[in-house]
């Protein structure tokens, strides 16, 4: 048997949301490169290798089908693969601290730096090693400190390649990204190195796409860009409760003010809250550094993105509270969505967790249905349940959901909650039946004209009462 040679070796520590995906792309892109994808987490490993995998993500699983086995691997063998590899993806997770210094603020380093340890005492040869997770700016200097002070005397790279891309439509920002931005020292060691890693890319994006810059900005630039985005977000929720207590409409706000081409029509919808693994991280994770520099007065005006966001989930219960009598104690409310976003699996901050726990403790009785994150919710929810998850009910079926309940919340926009038949909703529901629009994604002058009271983010209240 011929052993095929390839061209690069390429390993990826860690096998999540970032690893798994950005290294399919390489690898169906790039057939002239072996790519494995290692991960301590063995199940983890084991769904990667079925047509079940440990993510969900449109498009995913055909790509992932395409290459594995090709020049795609997934292994738990972190040493072995260390020792072969010539480039080196690092995307294992950085939580926010909940413990000591910097706890609720600072990136927890512990997976970085037990990684950057694994690579020293397995390497053999220089590497060229790539930080592809969410980091605080300079982290690649301990990482540098830690790596290059090794006994073997050899040297590594590191460079920052931060991702971008977003959950539930990652393989499109894969396959066409707006950008791709990889950082290094401008030393020649770290130019060649950064030469390297745009080789890999230039594979399938033209090269003008692909930036270049110094370390640190690499690094900060993941930062800023996550914090612009969530700014956004908070900024039109903000006006969302102005536009609740004057009769503006927060949807016509958006696309009046979305037509300026400097202000731009993305990232404007107002909703519950925003989610995901890495708005507040982020944010909370600026908020540090500049504290740690003495920079109060930055840090306090990101962390007020982060005070939005929150005011935002409470004041969406309370408004359901408010408009149900001040009582929702027995009520059944069904909530339709779990999930950040949609297209995704993933519930990692949604605000849906905020809301559920809020109305839980107000003893409603809740009904959960969300066609991706049912196994996600019943994770999210049991620690504030404690052993009686009973007390909420979960269902795929967005109808069963709705029946006898006294309220629905929507809470992701999932395409799906758009078209139901509401007429029939409305009739399986106690009265009067309630709708929160907590995306702003439903026809409110048909459900208002069915016979709901709608109470929309940003947008006048409709009750009949
Ligand atoms: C984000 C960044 O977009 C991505 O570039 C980065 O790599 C990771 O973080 P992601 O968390 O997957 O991606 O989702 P995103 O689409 O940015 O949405 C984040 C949250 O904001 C979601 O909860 C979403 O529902 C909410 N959102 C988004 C709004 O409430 N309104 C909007 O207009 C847009
Ligand atoms: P992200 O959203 O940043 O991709 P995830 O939590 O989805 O984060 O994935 C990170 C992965 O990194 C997890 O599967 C975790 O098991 C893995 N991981 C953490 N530490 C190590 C390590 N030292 N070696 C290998 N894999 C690791």
């Amino acid at each position: 048997m011929v052993v095929k040679e390839f061209e690069k070796r390429i390993l990826c520590i860690g096998a999540g949301y970032v690893g798994g995906p950005t290294m399919a792309m390489i690898a169906a892109k790039c057939p002239q490169y072996e790519v494995t994808i290692v991960d301590i987490n063995t199940a983890r490993i084991d769904a990667w290798q079925t047509d079940d995998l440990p993510i969900y993500e449109p498009g995913l699983l055909e790509v992932v089908k395409q290459v594995r086995d090709k020049n795609l691997f997934f292994s738990t063998e972190i040493d072995k693969n260390i020792k072969k590899a010539d480039i080196i993806f690092v995307s294992v997770n950085t939580p926010t601290k909940t413990y000591g210094e910097g706890a609720g603020k600072a990136s927890d380093l512990q997976f970085l730096e037990k990684t950057a340890r694994n690579i020293i005492s397995a390497a053999e040869s220089d590497k060229i090693i790539v930080e592809k997770s969410t980091l605080p700016v300079r982290t690649a200097h301990a990482m540098e400190r830690i790596l290059n002070t090794n006994d073997k005397n050899l040297h590594f790279d590191i460079l920052s390649n931060p991702e971008f891309l977003a959950e539930g439509s990652a393989i499109a920002d894969l396959e066409n990204p707006d950008r791709v931005l990889i950082g290094s020292r401008e030393t020649e060691s770290g130019i060649k190195a950064r030469n390297e890693v745009v080789g890999i890319y230039a594979n399938w994006i033209p090269r003008e796409k692909i930036i270049t810059s110094n370390l640190w900005s690499a690094e900060l630039s993941k930062l800023v860009a996550n914090a612009f985005l969530a700014q956004r977000i908070s900024s039109i929720n903000s006006i969302s409760a102005l536009c609740e207590k004057t009769e503006a409409n927060i949807t016509e706000i958006s696309n009046a003010i979305g037509t300026d081409s400097r202000i731009g029509s993305k990232f404007l919808n107002a909703s519950v809250g925003f989610g995901g693994s890495c708005f507040k991280k982020d944010i909370l994770n600026l908020v540090y550094i500049c504290e740690s520099y003495g920079l109060n007065e930055v840090a306090k005006y990101w962390e007020s993105v982060v005070e939005i966001n929150d005011y935002q989930e409470k004041r969406f219960v309370k408004n359901m509270i408010t408009l149900m009598f001040n009582t929702i104690s027995e009520k059944k409310i069904a909530l339709f969505g779990f999930a950040f976003k949609a297209n995704t699996g993933d519930t990692r901050e949604s605000p849906a967790i905020y809301v559920a726990r809020h109305l839980v403790n107000e003893h409603a009785k809740l009904t959960i249905t969300d066609p991706k994150a049912i196994g996600n919710a019943k994770e999210d929810l049991k620690p504030y349940l404690k052993e009686d998850i009973s007390s909420i009910q979960f269902t795929e079926n967005p109808y069963e959901a709705a029946k006898d309940a006294h309220a629905i919340a929507i809470l992701t926009e999932w395409d799906e909650y758009r078209d139901l038949d509401y007429k029939k909703i409305f009739g399986s529901m106690e009265k009067p039946a309630f709708i929160f629009d907590g995306r702003d994604i439903l026809d409110h002058e048909k459900l208002f004209k069915i016979g709901f009271n709608v109470s929309a983010i940003g947008k006048p209240l409709m009750k009949h009462f």
